[in-house]
């Protein structure tokens, strides 16, 4: 009833983690593995060449309706993420695709780690973040075209190197990448003209919003500590970003699209899916409540599936009906 497909990649359910959320720590990305929780793949933190402790805390905060964070890429290091694919893979029954954050802090830094992910056999493609709102004067490249055309011009030719030799092992590899939220016709119109000319297969919309401001009004403080309390914000006053996004990208480009953004209920899912969406990630609910989350919203998204008389999500998935 969920299985899906995102590029190539066959999905035994339609929804995931968010990267960022519970899966920087081997512990962390093993609970992922398990074969209890209804999520499809497991999504690593972004990485870095180098590991990262990360900005000052406090760098997250939460209420009923929205998050925000400014963790500045805390992680282990690409060379751990690579390492331990296979035996975090292992871990899961059907071998839940592994799939590797990558935000590297200079594009040279991207390209060394997009090399060793392709040329792993046990790692099963690669989102490649293009929408990291909290590294100290470091742009979102997601947000730079110019900068953004090059990335991934250069990131298609070295998976297109390692697919070849790949094709061998008869293992695919998911080029994905994770972009900000647009707000303007004309910019979604850049990102996609960009994106139609690359082998770019799946797109993650949306990654937060970058640098809103929450504040404790209790202490008249700034929710967070990084950044003079600026961060991405994340959570249910996303979802109709998230939406315009997913449905943007879902009818002008050929690629999979990821929806994430305000994800808390089956109907949220269900609004995401309708958009276009081929999967769901979840961050800030996840976030809240842990790994039951995923089976919780299946089991919601399945009620409203059967009410519909829908058998599969390609029954509905992109039919979001308009005016004429
Ligand atoms: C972080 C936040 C993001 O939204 C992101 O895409 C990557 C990293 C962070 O602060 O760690």
């Amino acid at each position: 009833m969920f299985k899906t497909k995102i590029g190539n990649l066959d999905l035994e359910t339609c929804i995931y983690n968010a990267s960022g959320v519970y899966c920087v720590s081997f512990d962390e990305l093993l609970k992922l593995a398990a074969p209890c929780f209804s999520n499809s793949v497991i999504l690593t933190k972004s990485c870095t060449l180098e590991g990262r402790i990360g900005n000052n805390l406090p760098r997250y905060y939460d209420t009923e309706l929205l998050s925000i964070n400014s963790s500045g890429l805390p992680n282990l290091g690409y060379k751990f993420y690579c390492d331990n694919a296979r035996i975090i893979k292992d871990h899961s029954e059907f071998k839940k695709p592994y799939i590797l954050s990558i935000s590297g802090l200079t594009l040279e830094d991207n390209y060394k780690i997009i090399t060793e992910a392709v040329n792993n056999n046990f790692i099963d493609g690669i989102e490649l973040n293009l929408s990291c709102p909290n590294i100290i004067g470091k742009p979102q490249v997601g947000y730079d075209f110019t900068i953004m055309e090059e990335i991934i011009r250069k990131a298609s030719e070295i998976i297109e190197t390692g697919r070849d030799a790949r094709l061998e092992s008869g293992s695919g590899f998911l080029f994905g990448l994770k972009l900000p939220p647009y707000f303007d016709i004309s910019h979604f119109d850049m990102a996609c003209d960009i994106i139609n000319n690359s082998n770019v297969q799946s797109l993650t919309c949306i990654n937060s919003i970058g640098n809103g401001l929450v504040i404790d009004t209790e202490k008249e403080l700034v929710a967070i500590a990084p950044k003079n309390g600026y961060g991405g914000i994340g959570g249910t006053v996303i979802k109709p970003t998230a939406l315009a996004n997913v449905h943007y990208f879902y009818r002008n480009t050929k690629c999979s699209i990821i929806g994430c953004g305000g994800i808390s209920s089956g109907m949220d899912a269900f609004e995401h899916i309708l958009c276009g969406a081929s999967a769901v990630q979840i961050g800030t609910h996840f976030h809240k409540k842990r790994n039951v989350c995923f089976k919780e919203i299946l089991t919601e998204l399945g009620s409203i599936m059967k009410s519909k008389n829908y058998k599969t999500i390609d029954d509905f998935r992109g039919k979001l009906v308009h005016y004429k």
